[in-house]
């Protein structure tokens, strides 16, 4: 092993917000990009702000704010996505431009409709571009796995010589085995001697579940950065995930050697934000985040991990930040007591902030016991949630019984004004949902419909997530209550707010 310290480089803000289905407004990414920083990896890939206005405004917000990490913006080695990645990272306080070509022949034939001679070209250009406005540029030659080691060498050692301090390495589409990646790794070092001087970074993706293993693979072949997303999130099977590469060099530090700079006790806490955030739940079975990664449910396990815990588990639950917090908050606690639960719990909430905050713990807790750390999490990333909202639910009225058909009136505040609708039909959800249809001016059809408790107990908070197709196009919503038809009714208006940000609904 080469190096003692890999770089974590986090794409769950753009690689894995290219999952089908999400959609994060620029409050949310914030949110995520705090957290990130918190987590302590080295880099956030923020977005790639020529895709649309709203990514530019999120990577921007969260150049402007997040600090003690380089922020970095995805474009393609064209002149204008350069310059915009740079215009939206140029307040950060380590912005980094990321920059791509691709470089395999099926590509190059049928996607770009270029020679070789040509790509190698525009890679340089593009390179001295971006090197011209940021001092940290990165390189990824796409599809690198798949392209002639011989060309992709050439164009790597063109990108370092414009100025390129990471160069990337990706197995965009999940085809490399372990063996054969490490191998491919070490022949660009031999052919392209530059890469010594650099950075020397892959992004491994997940389609025949080897991502993980791919980019250990590629550690140990001298790469230095890893790129990852938190869950797994990314493109059609995900990319490496983030928590498991950081907890094997962690837990196989003897073995390996290299860290990462992460603080392993913030691991859960990123997981569950990302996780309620972008809709995407975590398998109960997946590794270090799963519900059940450290459940020992056979007697045998149970009986061992009592007398001595190393038995069954190779690693210490609270080390990624399970379980942690004893933190129970009810409704006799004051402004004062939230204000110290949030500080520990690492949110540090503005005056206006920790009114509404109160105002919604309130809620919560004058019909719930007890107050958890879950609890306060979910309710902040409900806030968060509402930042953007341009609908709002005011109130809503559902009637139904087993001998009548549903009935619905909701009011929803847009800009100060009052939409009132009502609806008579089949189920009760349905009846508020074509209420709420019905007084935004929208033709929603319900994909998907989840719910789920928060925490254990009747008295658990409720979160419905909802995906509803608007103009051919889904837009999904979440949302979070004690009641259930209260959340759903707010996923519903939640999915309208994000389809009214696309421009489908007016
Ligand atoms: O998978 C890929 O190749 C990418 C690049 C933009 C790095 O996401
Ligand atoms: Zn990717």
């Amino acid at each position: 092993m080469s190096s003692e310290r890999i770089f974590i480089f986090d794409t769950t803000l753009r690689d894995g917000e290219q999952s089908p289905g999400i959609s994060l407004n620029s409050f949310e990414k914030l949110e995520i990009a705090e957290q990130l920083a918190r987590l302590g990896v080295d880099v956030i890939e923020a977005g790639f702000p020529i895709s649309s206005p709203g990514d530019f405004e999120g990577v921007r917000k969260i150049a402007r704010s997040v600090r003690g990490v380089a922020v970095c913006a995805l474009a393609r080695a064209i002149e204008n996505d350069v310059t915009t990645a740079w215009d939206a990272i140029k307040e950060a306080e380590r912005p980094r431009i990321h920059t791509f070509i691709s470089t395999s022949d099926v590509h190059l034939k049928h996607q770009l409709r270029k020679s070789r001679a040509e790509v190698l070209e525009i890679a340089r250009k593009m390179v001295a571009l971006a090197a011209s406005l940021c001092d940290d540029v990165e390189f990824s030659a796409m599809d690198a796995t798949r392209s002639d080691p011989d060309f992709l060498a050439g164009v790597l050692a063109a990108a370092v010589e414009e100025g390129a301090r990471t160069i990337n390495i990706p197995d965009t589409v999940g085809y490399a085995v372990p063996s054969e990646f490490s191998s491919f790794i070490r022949g660009q070092f031999e052919r392209a001697p530059a890469l010594n001087d650099v950075v020397v970074s892959v992004h491994c993706h997940n389609d025949l579940g080897l991502a993980v293993a791919n980019s250990l693979a590629a550690i140990e072949a001298g790469a230095t950065q890893i790129e990852c997303a938190v869950n797994g999130l990314g493109e059609r099977a995900g990319n490496a995930s983030l928590e498991e590469i950081v907890m094997i060099l962690e837990t196989r530090r003897a073995l390996l050697g290299p860290v990462t700079g992460v603080n392993t006790t913030e691991i859960t806490r990123t997981s569950r934000l990302v996780s309620q955030l972008t809709g995407y739940d975590v398998q109960p079975n997946k590794a270090i985040v799963g519900k059940n990664a450290f459940a020992h449910e056979s007697g045998i396990h149970q009986d061992g991990v009592l007398k001595e815990r190393t038995t069954y588990e190779i690693m210490n639950a609270a080390t990624v930040g399970r379980g942690q917090s004893d933190i129970v908050l009810g409704k006799h606690s004051g402004r004062h007591a939230l204000k110290s639960a949030m500080e520990e719990l690492g949110y540090r909430l503005q005056e206006e902030e920790l009114n509404q905050a109160f105002a919604h713990f309130k809620k919560i807790a004058d019909r719930k016991k007890q107050v958890t750390a879950v609890d306060l999490e979910h309710l902040v990333s409900e806030e968060v949630r509402e930042l953007s909202d341009i609908f709002e639910l005011k109130s809503y009225d559902v009637a139904a019984s087993s001998d009548s058909v549903p009935a619905s009136r909701v009011v929803i505040e847009k800009e100060g004004g009052r939409l009132a609708g009502k609806s008579e039909s089949g189920g009760s959800m349905e009846s508020i949902f074509k209420a709420i249809d019905n007084a935004v001016g929208a033709k929603g059809k319900l994909k998907d419909y989840q719910v789920r408790s928060v925490t254990e107990g009747k008295d658990s908070l409720g979160e419905v997530r909802v995906v509803v197709e608007v103009a051919e196009k889904p837009y999904a919503g979440a949302a979070l209550s004690i009641d259930v038809v209260e959340a759903s009714a707010k996923a519903y208006v939640r999915a309208l707010n994000n389809a009214y940000r696309a421009g489908a609904v007016k």
